[in-house]
């Protein structure tokens, strides 16, 4: 059976950055809050006009570079977000016809799964690759958050935490038994789905959205902050101890650990809990704040791109987001 290899990895921000300081003008907030309580300093946010797929293809297009491939070479698209640019169809149907690849008739399937959009996404990619269904996979998370979210007092804790980028993966297939994704584990537990989560616009509303919704700021994303970090620092070491008992390995054989960008404090109690050195665990949230579905890969394309994996090595990435949802992947690099 093959083995699911990243054959390279790309990335892409809005030019827009957008400060601490500069969030301090429109709400009552402060950079010392936000950097002790998130570890943000700084995020990206679009100009009015730019699309998520605009911005995947981008991403993707550095990946495709990466690993000397051309958009013709891609069997199927796989894409990770919780801002679609239109309610339907997904996103990954309009970065198909980014990269040209219409006609081709290549599936695009879009994945909902918010922060741990990327590891839903290559569990489906590497099965299809291990099945033998499709050969080389473009992964991509993406996500434009700050056109959804409250820029006022109102809004402030949800805010300051959220930033607009795109990361790509293409997946390919190799045959060598010492390299490739070991195993992903992905969980949900929807008793929990309204402490993270944006209710309308709404099928179940009639209409889905109203001009009382609107006042209310139902369209807004809301979240019980500390339940969530609560659930975070539990699950993510929970599963990245799954992953790593499913193939006998141990947190010491861990190389990089890339965790889901939601805060440098639970990435930190992450750490901790897993007794990890922290030259083993690679974090950016402080450029770019929290993109969701896109955390993971921009991350990884920035871990490659500083030279930090090398062949062999252990990498984990482990998130946790609305839904809840969570999981972990261990890949031989
Ligand atoms: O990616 C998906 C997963 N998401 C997460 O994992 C996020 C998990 N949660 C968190 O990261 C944290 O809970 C937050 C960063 C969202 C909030 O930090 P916290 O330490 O849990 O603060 P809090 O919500 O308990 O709020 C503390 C205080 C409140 O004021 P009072 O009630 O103590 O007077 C808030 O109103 O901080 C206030 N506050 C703010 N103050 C200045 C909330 N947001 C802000 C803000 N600026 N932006």
């Amino acid at each position: 059976m093959p083995r699911t290899v990243f054959l390279g990895t790309g990335f892409d921000v809005p030019e827009r950055v957008v400060t601490n300081e500069e969030l301090t003008r429109r709400m009552d907030t402060s950079d010392e809050w936000i950097r002790e309580r998130t570890g943000i300093r700084e995020r990206r946010w679009v100009e009015e006009g730019e699309t998520s797929a605009a911005m995947a293809a981008r991403a993707s297009r550095r990946a495709l570079e990466a690993a000397g491939l051309e958009p013709s070479d891609v069997d199927a698209i796989v894409l990770a977000t919780l801002s679609p640019d239109h309610f339907f169809p997904g996103t990954g149907v309009f970065l198909q016809r980014e990269l040209g690849l219409s006609g081709t008739g290549i599936p695009a399937l879009d994945v909902r799964a918010q922060c741990s959009g990327f590891l839903y996404g290559l569990s489906v990619a590497d099965a299809w690759i291990r099945s033998g269904r499709y050969a080389t996979i473009l992964l991509v998370g993406v996500e434009i958050q700050s056109t959804g979210i409250d820029v006022s007092t109102r809004g402030r804790d949800m805010a300051v935490l959220f930033g607009d980028g795109a990361g790509a993966a293409v997946l390919g297939a190799s045959d060598d038994p010492d390299r490739g994704v070991l195993s992903t584990h992905i969980h949900a537990e929807g008793e929990h789905a309204e402490l993270l989560w944006c209710d309308a616009a709404a099928s179940y509303r009639h209409p889905r959205i109203s001009a009382e919704d609107l006042e209310q700021g139902r369209h807004y994303p809301s979240m019980v902050g500390r339940e969530v970090f609560k659930h975070a620092v539990q699950r993510m070491p929970e599963a990245v101890h799954e992953a790593l008992e499913e193939n006998g390995l141990a947190v010491e054989d861990i190389d990089l650990l890339i965790p889901h960008q939601a805060n440098a404090r639970i990435s930190e109690m992450v750490r901790r809990r897993l007794g990890l050195d922290e030259t083993r665990v690679y974090n950016n949230i402080d450029r770019y704040g929290n993109t969701t579905a896109a955390t993971i890969p921009i991350a990884l394309a920035e871990a490659v791109q500083q030279g930090l994996l090398s062949q062999g090595d252990l990498l984990c990435l482990t998130a946790f987001g609305s839904g809840f949802t969570w999981g972990s992947a261990l890949v031989r690099w």
